[in-house]
C-alpha cells in the first residue's frame, strides 16, 4: 500500500460516512509499532529486516491519518526498555530511523507535518540525535499534523524526570506544592503541547501498553489488532478510527440512556 496515491479516498468507510465527521475523527492517534521480528521470522529473514520493512508502512500510515484529518500522530519506534535488545539490533533499529528521516524529511515537509522528538535526549547515537533535532527545527512552522517520533522514550521515565523538576522547582522557592496540579506536571513532560491520546493502536496482537505515554493515555480508547507493523498501513489505520467513532467515550459521566 505504500504507494497508494493521497486521492484513493478512504472507500472503506463507504457507508459509515459518520466515521470522518471531523469531530469523530481521534484528534491524537498513538500507535505502538509491534511485530517488525515476527514478520521476519515468518519469512525466514533476520530481525532487522523486519524493522525495515517497517519504513514504508510508516509512511503509508503518515499519510492515511494526514487523509483522516487526525493532527497528532505518535509513533513508538524505540523503548527505554529496547536498549535491553541485541547491540547489532539495537544499532540497526536506530539507524533505521535516521535513514527514515534523512530519506523522506523534504516529502514530510511539504505534506505539512511537523516533526517533534518525544524521549531521552542524552543516550541516542549523536547522528541520530542531530538528525531529529534537525528535522524539528526544520519542520516547526508546519501546522498539518505533529508527527511525534517516541525515540528512546519511556513513561516512567518521562514521569520521573517531571516529578524531579517540580520537586526543584519547589524546593528552590518557585512552585508551592499545594499548587502542584496536572497543568503543572504536564507542562514538565517531553511534549508538552501535544494532547492527550484519544486512540491508542497497537499491532501484533500484543495486549499491553509497554510504558507508553502513560499520563496522556489516562482516557485513551484501547485498540488492538494482530496486523504485525509490516504489514500495517492507511487502511488498518482507517478501520482503527472508523471503529474508535462508534465508541462512546464517557469521562467519567454516567452513559447515554
Ligand atoms: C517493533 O517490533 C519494533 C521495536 C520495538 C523497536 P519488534 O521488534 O518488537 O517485533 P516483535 O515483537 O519481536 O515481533
Ligand atoms: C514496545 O514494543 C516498544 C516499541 C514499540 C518501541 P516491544 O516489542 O519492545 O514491547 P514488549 O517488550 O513486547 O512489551
Ligand atoms: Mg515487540
Amino acid at each position: 500500500m505504500a504507494g497508494t496515491p493521497l486521492s484513493a479516498k478512504p472507500h472503506l468507510c463507504e457507508g459509515r460516512s459518520s466515521a470522518w465527521e471531523p469531530e469523530r475523527v481521534p484528534a491524537h492517534v498513538a500507535l505502538i509499532v509491534d511485530g517488525n521480528g515476527r514478520w521476519a521470522a515468518r519469512r525466514g529473514l533476520a530481525r532487522n529486516d523486519g524493522h525495515a520493512a517497517a519504513v514504508p508502512r510508516l509512511l503509508d500510515t503518515i499519510d492515511g491519518a494526514v487523509q483522516a484529518g487526525i493532527r497528532h500522530l505518535s509513533f513508538y519506534l524505540f523503548s527505554t526498555e529496547n536498549w535491553r535488545r541485541e547491540p547489532e539490533e539495537v544499532a540497526r533499529t536506530l539507524e533505521i530511523i535516521g535513514g527514515f528521516v534523512t530519506d523522506n524529511q523534504a516529502a514530510l515537509h511539504a505534506k505539512g507535518v511537523r516533526a517533534l522528538w518525544c524521549g531521552r535526549r542524552d543516550r541516542v547515537p549523536p547522528t541520530l540525535g542531530r538528525t531529529l533535532a534537525d528535522f524539528e527545527q526544520f519542520t516547526r512552522n508546519n501546522r498539518t499534523m505533529d508527527l511525534i517520533f517516541c525515540v528512546d522514550y519511556g513513561a516512567r521515565d518521562e514521569l520521573l524526570r517531571a516529578a524531579a523538576e517540580l520537586a526543584r522547582d519547589a524546593a528552590e522557592g518557585r512552585l508551592s506544592p499545594d499548587r502542584i496540579d496536572a497543568a503543572s506536571l504536564t507542562s514538565r513532560l517531553y511534549q508538552p503541547g501535544v494532547p492527550d491520546v484519544d486512540l491508542l493502536i497497537r499491532t501484533s496482537g500484543e495486549r499491553r501498553i509497554s510504558n507508553f505515554l502513560l499520563w496522556q493515555c489516562a482516557y485513551a480508547e484501547l485498540y488492538f489488532t494482530d496486523v504485525l507493523f509490516p504489514d500495517f498501513d492507511r487502511f488498518a489505520l482507517w478501520e482503527a478510527v472508523a471503529d474508535y467513532a462508534g465508541r462512546e467515550r464517557r469521562f467519567g459521566r454516567a452513559g447515554a440512556a
